[in-house]
């Protein structure tokens, strides 16, 4: 498996439930850090897009295109128009992304999310409400437009204790 720039592996979720997405298929890493998916997509073949305020960590790899940008300045979202095969999104969270980062995912494409929810305050940071998922907030997000592969919202104890929420879905065509 191979671990980003800052020796990063890619999350459990991300690699268990990488095999939805449509060989081939353009993928958009929405806050992509160091770029632990960004590499791990690239290396299976995808072309992925990689946005980030700051992209200097990200790797150096033909099939990853570096975006930078702010995402939660009041700027208008920077891949207007722009639709991906799958989107994913760890350790993140700015709600008022989601209409643009939902509407990003062709028909038939895949959502793979997984940040921190409510209850992780008592294991450190995050511990804000706006950067803590509601419980059953991402079956909300989803419902309606996506059929929903698998869902967990559990206490982790890798690489640290904390409780998260994450979903693999695809989006009705
Ligand atoms: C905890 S890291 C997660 C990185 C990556 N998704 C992962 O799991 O390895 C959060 C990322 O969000 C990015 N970020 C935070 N605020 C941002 C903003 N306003 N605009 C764009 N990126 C932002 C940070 O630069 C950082 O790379």
């Amino acid at each position: 498996m191979p671990a980003d720039a800052r020796g990063r592996a890619p999350a459990a979720w991300i690699v268990q439930w990488a095999g939805l997405v449509a060989p081939g298929a353009a993928v958009l890493d929405l806050a992509a850090g160091g770029g632990r998916h960004a590499l791990f997509f690239a290396e299976r073949g995808h072309p992925v897009t990689a946005v980030d305020r700051d992209t200097s960590g990200l790797p150096s790899h033909p099939r990853v295109e570096p975006v930078t940008a702010d995402l939660e300045n009041g700027s208008p979202w920077p891949l207007a128009g722009r639709r991906f095969g799958a989107v994913v999104v760890t350790n993140y969270l700015h709600r008022p992304l989601m209409p643009a980062l939902l509407d990003a995912i062709e028909p038939g494409g895949v959502l793979l999310y997984q940040t921190f929810m409510i209850g992780n305050e008592r294991f450190g940071r995050p511990s804000r409400p706006e950067f803590l998922l509601r419980d059953g907030e991402l079956l909300e997000l989803v419902r309606g437009r996506f059929s929903v592969t698998a869902y967990e919202a559990r206490l982790v104890s890798e690489p640290a204790m904390a409780m998260v929420q994450r979903i693999a879905a695809r989006k009705l065509v």
